[in-house]
Formats: C-alpha cells, sequence, structure tokens
C-alpha cells in the first residue's frame, strides 16, 4: 500500500531509492524576498476571550427550527430517534462497483425490445435529475434551518447518500454505454419528464434562501409545505413509482443488475422519506400550525396529474407484465399510505395495492446467484418496510 502523499492525495508514491521531490529539488530558483511585513516581536495575538453562555444545552429548550440552542453540542438529545436514523443508515453500505453489470449490457442490446429500452432509459433520464434536486434540497435549503445537531448530522449522511445514487445512475449509464449527454439533457426537452421536474424545483427554490424568517407564519408553511413534498411525495412516492418499471424487468429476469443497484437505492429512500414525514410532523407540532387542507389536497392532485403525464410517456408504448394504469394505481395506493403517516385525509379514498409482488422484490432479502453477483447484504439483514 503506498504511504499517503499530505500535499497531493493522488500522487504517485515516489520511486524507492529516489528521494522525494521538494520545493528545492524542482525549482532551482534563488529563494525570493519576502514583502510581508513581520510582526513586531512584542506584538500579542488577538484571541477573542470575551465572557459568553456557558451554560450547557437544556435539552427542553431544543427545537427542530426557531430554535436558540448551541448546535455545535450533541448531546443531551431531544431527538434521540434521528441519531438512530444516523445509525442504521450507516448499515446501508455500497458503491455502484459492487455490482456486476456484464449481463445488463448484454440484456440492453440483446434482449430489450425498442419499448423496454424507451421504459429503461427514460426512467434513467427522471432519476439522474431527482437525485441531485434531493441533494440540494437536503444539503442546500434544508440542513441549515435545522437548529437541532442530530437531525442535521443524518441529514448530511442524506446528502452523501443522494450523490452516492447519482453515481449509481452515472455508472449504469455508462456501463450500459448510453449517450450522457443526450440521457442527463432529456429532463428538459421531454416535456413529460420536464414538467415532473420541474414542479420539484418550483418547490426547492422556493425555500432555498438562507434569509427565511421561520417566526414568520406564511414562510414557515412554505418551508413545511417545500419538506411536506420533499419527503412524502418526491422520495415517498416518486422514487418508488421511478423504480417500478425497472423492478418489472428484473421480474423477468432483465436488468438484474440495475434493479439490485436500485434496491440498494431503495434501502436509503425508506430511510429519508420516513425521517422526511418524522421532521415535518415534528414541526407542525413544536410551532402549532396547522396546514390548509384545501392547500394539501391540491399538493396531492397535482403530484398525481404530474405522475400521470410522466407515466403515459414512459408507458407510451405497452411493456410486457407492466401496465399504464397498474403504475398509476400503486402510485395512489402509495400516496395515501404517505398520507397517512402525515396525518393528511386520504388523497386518492379506494386505491388498491395494483403491484402486489413489488415489496418483496424491492426487498434484498431473496436467494443470490453467487456468480452473477456479488453479495453484499445489510447488515441488519432486516425485511424493507415501507411504512
Ligand atoms: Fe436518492
Ligand atoms: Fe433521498
Amino acid at each position: 500500500m503506498s504511504s499517503l502523499n499530505w500535499d497531493d492525495p493522488f500522487a504517485k508514491s515516489p520511486t524507492p531509492h529516489m528521494p522525494p521531490a521538494t520545493e528545492e529539488t524542482v525549482t532551482a530558483s534563488p529563494p525570493v524576498e519576502t514583502t510581508q511585513p513581520k510582526p513586531a516581536a512584542d506584538a500579542t495575538p488577538q484571541v477573542s476571550v470575551e465572557p459568553h453562555d456557558v451554560q450547557p444545552v437544556n435539552v427542553n429548550d431544543k427545537r427542530v427550527i426557531n430554535g436558540s440552542t448551541d448546535v455545535n453540542q450533541l448531546a443531551p438529545f431531544k431527538y434521540p430517534w434521528a441519531w438512530e436514523y444516523f445509525l442504521n443508515a450507516n448499515k446501508n453500505h455500497w458503491t455502484p462497483l459492487d455490482i456486476n453489470m456484464t449481463q445488463d449490457l448484454h440484456d440492453f442490446n440483446h434482449k430489450l425490445t425498442l419499448e423496454e429500452k424507451h421504459v429503461y432509459t427514460n426512467v434513467m433520464a427522471y432519476l439522474t435529475t431527482s437525485d441531485i434536486l434531493a441533494m440540494r434540497n437536503i444539503g442546500l435549503a434544508v440542513m441549515e434551518k435545522m437548529t437541532a445537531p442530530e437531525l442535521q448530522i443524518y441529514q448530511a449522511r442524506q446528502v452523501y447518500e443522494e450523490s452516492l445514487h447519482t453515481w449509481t445512475y452515472q455508472h449504469c449509464i455508462e456501463t450500459i454505454g448510453l449517450d450522457q449527454s443526450e440521457i442527463y439533457n432529456r429532463y428538459r426537452v421531454v416535456p413529460e419528464i420536464h414538467q415532473k421536474i420541474n414542479m420539484a424545483n418550483k418547490r426547492l427554490e422556493s425555500v432555498m434562501r438562507s434569509d427565511m424568517d421561520l417566526t414568520k407564519p406564511d414562510e414557515l408553511e412554505e418551508f413545511v409545505m417545500a419538506y411536506t413534498f420533499f419527503g412524502g411525495i418526491f422520495e415517498g412516492c416518486w422514487f418508488y413509482n421511478g423504480f417500478s418499471p425497472i423492478f418489472a424487468l428484473q421480474r423477468r429476469g432483465l436488468m438484474k443488475g440495475t434493479a439490485e443497484q436500485l434496491q440498494y437505492i431503495m434501502r436509503d429512500e425508506v430511510l429519508h422519506a420516513s425521517f422526511g414525514i418524522r421532521v415535518v410532523n415534528q414541526i407542525i407540532k413544536e410551532e402549532n400550525i396547522t396546514l390548509d387542507p384545501a392547500k394539501i389536497q391540491q399538493m396531492w392532485e397535482e403530484a398525481d396529474a404530474a405522475e400521470a403525464i410522466y407515466a403515459g410517456y414512459i408507458l407510451k408504448d405497452p411493456i410486457l407484465g407492466y401496465s399504464l394504469e397498474s403504475h398509476m394505481e400503486q402510485f395512489r395506493f402509495i400516496a395515501n399510505r404517505r398520507a397517512k403517516q402525515l396525518k393528511h385525509e386520504t388523497p386518492f379514498p379506494g386505491a388498491e395495492m395494483a403491484l402486489p409482488w413489488l415489496d418483496e422484490q424491492a426487498n434484498m432479502r431473496k436467494e443470490k446467484n453467487f456468480f452473477e453477483t456479488k453479495v453484499t447484504e445489510y447488515q441488519t439483514g432486516a425485511a424493507l418496510k415501507w411504512d
């Protein structure tokens, strides 16, 4: 193993018997006179020793937002569940390089129909942009507004996971040999994908302001609605719906490497959605606010309309074992579950589970062919629970 070069971590190790290059050996120039004034010998370094609050944080004073306790003190925990999310998130370790994609390359070129290729490439086009949005939402808009460090620490992990997901899609796109610039730009040129991304982007832009004053009712409502959208819809429903057409291919023995990648991502997303919903419910309780039920219902209906347009495009020509109708029914069924967790009225009464195989298919706990895929099971080995 090569030694770490502190000046250039990517530098190759020096050749044995050769002294490492130094400033002196590389540059033969004479030493340059410094123009910096030298401090006077008796100058005292300026360090602030002003009086400050020395009281430890009182757990009862901690708040999700609008708190004034020291955010650099982790304990005492007001939200021990947030720390548990962080510990659990750290049990899911993988990188996209751990999963064998060889068969996917063959499947894409020799087995997928044109309609299935249309589904696969457009799902990738949607997801690549989606995960960048998810990363920016948590990292740039949400984290800075939290006033309890245990919440920020899980969210920091979430930011990393979103970037890992982006790497995963990139790895799939690269391995299969798709045109990267075309795939990444597709959400801009395909209106059916763009409208769905645009809906999320508007929510993000409404809260990505460091001067947002969450003590003002209007601003607070805007923030809570945006977080509800990202936790409940964007991560809680749309990722799930985003992955399901690929799981349908996996069920038929196709694109199994990609599907396995998505299974790992879904593990993370289950935690993200659940954490976001919990934070939203906590804010509503602490800030003693009531969201407008009409605005909530409208948000769900807009999400449904956006999903219908998107799904109508990716499934414009039928593929075996997966239909537009079942996709939309499953969206509404999952939306009702998320709405219940958020204590909303049921947005789509009567929606039924149209894809009963999906939870099991998405689950990691299944027999693996050791020659096809590297087994990188979770430490917990626990079943995936959507509630
Ligand atoms: Fe993600
Ligand atoms: Fe996420």
